[in-house]
């Protein structure tokens, strides 16, 4: 791709029925790479993800939970949104196709499909099961019943049709003309055998259920989940009378898991072509992550948590696996020890060492001052070796170009490496101690070696910016690079790092790390449970609110205490000066308190479900003052609040505003 083309990036739209997970997260963070990629070319980029709101499972979910789908899906889309920027990621929009913008243009693309004569009114048959409230085909039965062992009939339904058979013919003939157009090319491969195979038409609509966009002009029916996700690349847009639109709807990348292909290299382009719009330019399908060699599964619990993950490692460490262990396009494995293993060599050891040397010698021999003048490129004794670091770089930056262009995560940041490799080998063939003790003989050659390491570090914080956005940022903003230089460009040629500045002391970007790490929400909420004695955190599932066994045991009275013990307990007046959600659980949130202390305290409180934070500013609230402080996900906790009740039930026990904060309460 050209510089200055316009880059317009898609994740698929993640479903409101589960909580994020790595799978979400690596669609999403490769979308966030490849745009800030972009952006560091120069080009203007526009990214995009989600959430998909419609359809008979979150009707069901929601019936289940005794709430309405619309609740269902606001309370299942915000944990989506809190991943995308837990993950350092920054889309330009998040859709959602519950939005009108969205519906105006699902209906568009309905019409457009209708007057080209592609949809019509038939008869849905097939193999029905009532508990599942879905269809099967003769193939996917298992001895006469559902996949699930339920019972089936056979059902005739009236639903819409789609003609996708007509177009076949047209779909094959773009796919060989246009080679970017399916990646990798193996699963080009594979749509075009199954084209080949015969398009049959497609059913796009239902009349079982009502919770989706409603058919225009037939309001007995929905539109299929399928028309109306896909639809979301252009309703984001703003619909394709938009600028928007015009500027990089030819330039569109969906990214997407391999499983959801078929709906984005076949469906999708059918219907556009039906509309007589322009097909997206690239679609690539990602592989599948396993965790510890399984599948990942609800009822195993073995879902990495992109919070936990991130909460363990941080965000650009976790970037940094994901996309560095596999290639993007193949299936791999998530694992303890590949995570500690990359984190721990490739940026702690060789990343982190190389920075700290570098920084640290540059404090050590001249006072973290970059030379004021240098000798010229290629002179003195040590120019062989600055020259196979000139050209360690050059090799780097084509390679990485390469790659990027290719969705070759994993090659662009090996090539990042080499020359990280490169710079440390530098650091042993120049020996900056051994000039350092040669003294003014030799000083010319200690400034050229230095500057050159900090002149590397410059380039790799700017090659990194789309991968670690957040440590990229820390090191360009230790050696003192402006903003407006944090471009591709100004990594071609070497030697743009300011002479005469005084650069910032070294810092760990990335520390060592050691396991076991708390990677699952499973993990995480045992650890938190043994810790701090706290519940596990809200977990948004339906769970019954009938009355267990248990419950209808008379229970024992607690046992008389004394005076003394209870004098032990100090309850004090505090106010509450600021509230916001805890980073980590969605349960709780973190206070900070006047308790008539000279500090503030902090306090976390599994108040969420009940309490909007800005609701709380200014409250009296009762603090149980010297509970041992406990560190409770990631926050330490410096007391407790005195409620009552529970979830979206639970109160705060009330003081009235006359009583002075700090007051005992006795
Ligand atoms: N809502 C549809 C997509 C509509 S796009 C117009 C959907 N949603 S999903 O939430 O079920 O899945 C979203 C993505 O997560 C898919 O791309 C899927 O491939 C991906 N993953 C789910 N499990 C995964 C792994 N174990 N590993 C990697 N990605 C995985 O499908």
């Amino acid at each position: 791709m050209s510089e200055q083309t316009p880059f317009y990036v898609t994740t698929p739209i993640y479903y409101v029925n589960d909580r994020p997970h790595v799978g979400h997260a690596y669609t999403t963070l490769a979308a966030d790479t490849l745009a800030r990629w972009h952006r560091l070319k120069g080009s203007p980029s526009y990214s995009l993800t989600g959430t998909d709101e419609h359809g008979q499972k979150i009707e069901q979910a929601a019936s289940k939970a005794g709430v309405s789908p619309q609740e269902h899906a606001d309370l299942y889309s915000a944990p989506f949104r809190d991943m995308v920027s837990a993950i350092g990621a920054s889309p330009d929009d998040f859709i959602r196709t519950t939005e009108e913008r969205h519906k105006r243009f699902v209906h568009q693309l309905w019409r457009a499909m209708r007057e080209a004569g592609d949809i019509y009114l038939g008869k849905y048959e097939g193999w029905y099961s009532v508990s599942d409230e879905a269809y099967f085909t003769e193939d996917e039965l298992v001895n006469g019943k559902a996949p699930t062992g339920s019972e089936v009939s056979w059902m005739v339904e009236e639903s819409y049709f789609f003609r996708l058979s007509k177009y076949g013919e047209a779909l094959l003939t773009h796919i060989d003309a246009h080679p970017d157009f399916i990646q990798p090319q193996s699963r080009a491969n594979e749509i075009k055998r199954f084209v080949e195979g015969g398009l049959q038409d497609i059913s796009i609509s239902r009349s079982n259920f009502s919770w989706g966009i409603p058919v225009p002009d037939d309001d007995k029916h929905v539109i299929y989940v399928w028309v109306d996700a896909l639809s979301n690349y252009i309703s984001a847009l703003g619909g394709t009378e938009s600028a928007r639109y015009e500027q990089f709807w030819r330039a569109s990348c969906h990214l997407i898991g391999k499983d959801i292909l078929r709906f984005h290299a076949v469906y999708w382009p059918c219907f556009l072509m039906s509309a007589g719009l322009p097909l997206p330019k690239t679609i690539f399908a990602h592989g599948w992550w396993t965790v510890e060699g399984e599948k990942m599964s609800k009822s195993k619990g073995n879902a990495i948590d992109p919070h936990a993950a991130v909460q363990a490692v941080g965000a650009d460490a976790f970037r940094y696996f994901l996309l560095r262990e596999i290639s993007f396009g193949s299936d791999g494995d998530f694992s303890q020890s590949a995570l500690l293993t990359r984190v721990n060599s490739d940026l702690a050891n060789d990343y982190g060492n190389l920075l700290n040397r570098t920084l640290g010698m540059l404090g050590k021999y001249r006072a973290s001052v970059t030379p004021a003048e240098l000798q010229p490129q290629g002179s003195g004794a040590l120019a062989g070796f600055e020259a196979q670091l000139l050209e360690a770089h050059s090799h780097a930056r084509g390679e990485l170009d390469q790659a990027m262009s290719e969705l070759r995560f994993h090659d662009a940041l090996r090539a990042i490496w080499s020359l990280v490799s490169a710079g440390n080998k530098y650091v042993d063939q120049c020996a900056p101690w051994t000039l350092a003790k040669a003294g003014e003989e030799r000083a010319a050659e200690l400034d050229r070696a230095i500057y050159n390491l900090c002149e590397l570090l410059r380039v790799v914080g700017i090659w990194t910016l789309p991968f670690l956005p957040t440590k990229a940022v820390e090191l360009l903003e230790a050696l003192r690079v402006a903003a407006e230089e944090w471009t591709w460009d100004r990594t071609a040629s070497w030697g743009q790092l300011a002479l005469g500045v005084e650069l910032a002391k070294p810092k760990a970007l990335f520390p060592r790390l050691e396991g076991p790490l708390l990677l699952t929400r499973a993990a995480v909420e045992a650890a938190a449970k043994s810790e701090a004695g706290v519940a596990p955190e809200f977990t948004p599932e339906v769970t019954p609110q009938t009355s267990t066994q248990d419950d209808k045991l008379p229970k024992a009275a607690p046992a008389p205490v004394e005076f003394d013990d209870f004098l032990k307990l100090h309850i004090k007046v505090a106010q509450v000066l600021t509230a916001a959600p805890h980073p980590n659980a969605d349960r709780l949130l973190v206070l900070t308190l006047d308790a008539g202390e000279p500090e503030p305290r902090t306090v976390c409180a599994g108040i969420a479900a009940a309490y909007a934070p800005a609701d709380l500013v200014g409250a009296r609230v009762a603090l149980l003052s010297n509970l041992k402080p406990r560190k409770i996900r990631g926050v330490v906790s410096q007391g407790m609040l005195l409620a009552a009740g529970e979830g979206e039930g639970v109160r705060l026990m009330s003081v009235d505003p006359s009583v002075p904060v700090g007051s005992r309460v006795s």
